[in-house]
C-alpha cells in the first residue's frame, strides 16, 4: 500500500539541507558540556566504549526508524503517530508516543537552556579577556560566581530562550540551514585547535588513556544506563526530534545514509571535545569527575595561555552556544508543530506559548545550581543521595524517557509496521542492509535496552540470583 502524504509545514531542499539540520540537532551541548563530564564522573574508558557500542547498534538502527517514521506520517510526531496508527491498524495507544515525546523536549530544554545560558556568559568572560593569564583556582572562582547567582543565571536563560523562539517562529528552515554550514566546520576547526593544545599540553598521553583505556571495573551498573541514555541523548533520539526532522525530508532521500553520516559527525565531536579536555584537566591537577562545570573549569585555562587566547575563546564559546541553538529548536519543534496542526496557532504564537512553559520550568535548573542546591528530593534513594532537582531532570529524561521512547519506536518500526511499509519508505533493497537493520531493531535493540534498564533497577541481578546463575 502506498499511502503517500503531503508534508504542510514545508520540506528541506534536499538530502544535505537534512544532514546539515539533523547535525545541527544531534551536536550540541551533549558533544561537548556532556559527554566529557559523564566519561569523567563514570571512569573514562569502559563508559566511552559502551556509549560507542550504544551509538553503533542501537542509536543508528533507531535513528533510521525514527526518520522512517516521520517521513511516512509527514506530521508532526503526535499526528504522525495517529496516522501511523490508523495506517498499520495498531492499537490507540501509540499516540501515547508522540505525548511522551513533547513532554520529554520541555523537560529537556528546561535544563538545556539554563546550560546553554551559561555559553553564552562565557563568550563575554571569555571576549573581554577576564579569563586571560588566570589560574586553575581562578577560573573555578569565576564558574562559581556565575552558578551561584540565581539572577545571573536567569538573565542568561532568559536571553537564550528568547533566541531559540525567535528562530522557532520564524520556521526552522530559513536561516538555519545557513546557519549550520557555516558553524559545522568552524566548530571541527576550533575543536582541532584546542585538541593542538592539549597534544603540547605533556599531559596528552594521560588523557587519551583516560578515555580509551577500558577497565571494567571503573564503570558501575548505573554507568553502563547512562552511557545508553547518553547515546541517545547525543543523536536526539526517543522523543520525537528526529522524527519531526524526518517528516520534511524528501521522499527520494536514503534514510540509512543520512542517519549514518549524522551518527558518525555526532560521535566525532564528542570525541574530539573529550580529546581537548581531558589532558587540560590533568596537566592542571583538576578532577575528571567535577561535574557539570568541567568545561567552564578546564577550556578557559587553555585559553587563558594561548596567543590570541581571548579571541579563540569567545569563538568557541559563540560555537558553543550556535551548536546548542540548532539543537534547543528540535527540542520544541514537536510541540510548536502540533500546536500549528490541531489548534490552529500561528507559528509565532505557538513558539511563544512553548518557550514560555519551557522557560518556567527553567526555574528549577536555575535554582538547582545555588539556592536550591540543598534540595534532594529522592535522597532516600541511594543512587539518588546526592541529586540536585537538575540531576533528577537529567536522569529522568536522559537515561528513562529517550530510552523507552526510543525503545517505542524500535517495536513500532519493526514489529507493529507491516514489513511492507518500512521496506518501501527505507528503500535500501531487500539484501543485507534491509534484514540488518530489521534485526538489529527488533531483536537487538530492544532487548539491550531492557537488559540495562532491568540492570540499572538491579531487578536482573534478583533474577539471575533467584535463578542461580550468580
Ligand atoms: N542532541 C542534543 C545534544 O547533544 C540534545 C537533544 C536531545 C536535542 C534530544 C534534541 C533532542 O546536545
Amino acid at each position: 500500500m502506498t499511502s503517500k502524504r503531503e508534508p504542510i509545514h514545508g520540506q528541506w531542499s534536499g538530502r544535505l539541507a537534512f544532514i546539515l539540520a539533523a547535525t545541527g540537532s544531534a551536536v550540541g551541548l551533549g558533544n561537548i558540556w556532556k559527554f566529557p563530564y559523564i566519561t569523567g564522573e563514570n571512569g573514562g574508558g569502559a563508559f566511552v566504549l559502551v556509549y560507542l557500542a550504544c551509538i553503533a547498534i542501537i542509536g543508528i538502527p533507531i535513528m533510521m526508524a525514527e526518520v522512517m517514521l516521520g517521513r511516512r506520517g509527514r506530521r508532526s510526531p503526535i499526528n504522525t503517530m495517529r496516522f501511523l496508527l490508523v495506517e498499520e491498524q495498531a492499537s490507540p495507544h501509540w499516540q501515547w508516543l508522540g505525548w511522551t515525546g513533547v513532554i520529554a523536549g520541555f523537560l529537556i530544554l528546561s535544563y538545556y537552556s539554563v546550560i546553554a545560558g551559561w555559553a553564552l556568559a562565557y563568550v563575554f568572560r571569555t571576549g573581554s579577556g577576564m579569563l586571560t593569564g588566570l589560574t586553575a583556582d581562578g577560573v573555578q572562582s569565576i564558574f562559581d560566581d556565575l552558578v551561584g547567582d540565581p539572577e545571573r543565571l536567569l538573565a542568561w536563560h532568559t536571553l537564550f530562550m528568547i533566541m531559540t523562539m525567535t528562530v522557532v517562529a520564524r520556521g526552522v528552515r530559513s536561516g538555519l540551514e545557513q546557519a549550520v554550514r557555516f558553524m559545522m566546520p568552524t566548530l571541527f576547526a576550533l575543536l582541532l585547535l584546542l585538541v593542538g593544545y592539549a597534544w603540547n599540553s605533556g599531559y596528552f598521553e594521560q588523557g587519551m588513556n583516560f578515555m580509551f583505556h577500558t577497565d571494567f571495573s571503573k564503570i558501575s551498573t548505573n554507568g553502563v544506563l547512562t552511557a545508553m541514555g547518553h547515546a541517545f541523548f547525543t543523536l536526539s533520539l526517543g522523543m520525537g526530534a528526529i522524527m519531526v526532522y524526518g517528516s520534511y525530508l524528501p521522499d527520494r532521500v536514503s534514510i540509512a545514509k543520512v542517519s549514518i553520516v549524522v551518527a558518525l559527525m555526532d560521535t566525532l565531536v564528542a570525541l574530539l571535545a573529550g580529546m581537548a579536555i581531558f589532558p587540560i584537566v590533568f596537566a592542571n591537577g583538576l578532577e575528571p569527575g567535577s561535574g557539570p562545570g568541567l568545561i567552564f573549569q578546564t577550556l578557559p585555562i587553555a585559553f587563558g595561555h594561548m596567543p590570541y587566547g581571548a579571541l579563540f575563546g569567545m569563538l568557541f564559546f559563540l560555537l558553543l552556544v550556535f551548536a546548542a541553538w540548532t539543537s534547543s529548536i528540535s527540542l520544541i519543534e514537536p510541540a510548536v508543530a502540533w500546536l500549528v496542526e490541531n489548534h490552529g496557532m500561528t507559528r509565532v504564537f505557538a513558539a511563544m506559548l512553548a518557550g514560555s512553559v519551557t522557560w518556567l520550568l527553567g526555574l528549577l535548573t536555575v535554582f538547582s545550581f545555588n539556592n536550591w542546591s540543598e534540595v534532594k528530593l529522592l535522597s532516600a534513594i541511594p543512587v539518588f543521595r546526592d541529586s540536585t532537582i537538575f540531576d533528577l531532570l537529567d536522569y529522568l529524561t536522559a537515561n528513562i524517557m529517550l530510552p523507552l521512547g526510543g525503545l517505542l519506536v524500535a517495536v513500532f518500526a519493526a514489529r507493529t509496521m507491516s514489513r511492507e511499509s518500512s521496506v518501501e519508505e527505507l528503500n535500501m533493497g531487500d539484501r543485507f542492509f534491509y534484514p540488518l537493520w530489521r534485526f538489529l531493531t527488533r531483536y537487538i535493540t530492544p532487548v539491550a535496552v531492557v537488559i540495562v534498564f532491568l540492570h540499572a533497577t538491579g531487578i536482573l541481578i534478583v533474577f539471575l540470583r533467584a535463578i542461580g546463575i550468580l
